[in-house]
């Protein structure tokens, strides 16, 4: 485990934590975080656990926060930071004493999880939002959270970013690995949410979920979840639960919401370049991903 610094050409450099070749947040305990990405796949499972598999940026807040709340059979803000529920970020015995079913979460690529999920047939949500807008917003979590020790500009992000050099490291194998699992075990337990879909129809894709969880909708619960979720309300309601130790100032998960922002940060030329990597890296991708709605 060593601290990595990834330089981005322009003289700024953005600090990961660099497991074996894998590169993360260190989450305030550099040593802990590497020994959970090491050991991932011995984690411990239920065979009721439900797991949010979603690259970084995608909608996992958002996700987790309509999951959690049908679980817990009301439309109430949760009270508690899904980051506590992220098995790469936070402690295991804490984890291990979570009620069930627990709403699991992760960034890390499919071959990474914990093998026990697969043997017991937990439930997968598979969370993905359109690449542009997840690099714009992963831009700005990289300079807003402070252990990235990043102020670089977004020109000299969008290349590392394509080039898998950011956390977590390549977004296109994190899609085309799960993209193949999926064709070849087609009983996995799993259910692909887009991110483009919840912001066009989140009741739509509310009922969706709940049909895959088997929650029933009693007394509009879908509906009130739906509301109770849109981004304006939980920019509002959820600041305070963000963060289990202290906050970073001047930093939110909830920054813009939008399907289409990349256009107010890529070029003419960044979205050419974008594009032509794109149909080089996904010529076996089925995915159609929406850049706007
Ligand atoms: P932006 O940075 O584009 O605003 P993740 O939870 O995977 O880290 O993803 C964060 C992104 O999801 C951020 O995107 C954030 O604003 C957006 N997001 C979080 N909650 C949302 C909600 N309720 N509705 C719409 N977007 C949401």
């Amino acid at each position: 485990m060593t601290e990595y610094k990834q330089e981005d050409g322009d003289g700024h450099s953005i600090t990961y934590l660099n497991t074996d070749g894998y590169w993360t947040c260190t989450f305030n305990a550099p040593q802990e975080t590497a020994k959970k990405i090491r050991e991932m796949a011995n984690f411990k499972c239920r065979a009721d656990d439900v797991f949010i598999c979603a690259p970084v940026k995608s909608g996992t807040h958002w996700t987790w926060e309509i999951i959690s709340m049908m679980f817990e059979g009301k439309a109430e803000t949760i009270k508690r930071s899904k980051i506590e529920n992220m098995i790469e970020a936070f402690s295991w015995e804490a984890l291990e004493n979570l009620p069930s079913p627990r709403v699991l979460n992760t960034h890390v690529h499919y071959s990474r999880l914990p093998k026990e999920a697969r043997v017991l047939r937990c439930k997968f949500v598979y969370v993905l939002r359109n690449p542009k807008d997840l690099a714009v917003s992963l831009y700005n979590h990289t300079k807003g959270i402070t252990a990235f020790e990043y102020d670089g500009k977004w020109e000299n992000f969008l290349p590392l970013f394509l080039q898998g050099k950011t956390e977590y490291n390549s977004w296109f194998e994190y899609v085309l690995e799960w993209e193949k699992e999926m064709s070849t075990s087609p009983n996995l337990p799993v259910h692909l949410v887009y991110y483009e879909d919840l912001k066009e129809n989140t009741l739509r894709e509310v009922r969706r979920l709940g049909k895959f969880l088997g929650v029933e909708d009693t007394g509009g619960l879908f509906e009130a979840i739906s509301e109770k979720c849109q981004f304006e309300n939980m920019a509002k309601d959820k600041q305070k639960y963000l963060f289990p130790q202290d906050p970073i100032e001047g930093f939110t998960f909830y920054r813009k919401g939008d399907v289409g922002d990349w256009k107010n940060w890529f070029t003419i030329a960044q979205n050419e370049y974008f594009d032509k990597i794109y149909r080089d890296m996904m010529k076996s991708s089925k995915h159609n991903f929406r850049y706007q709605i």
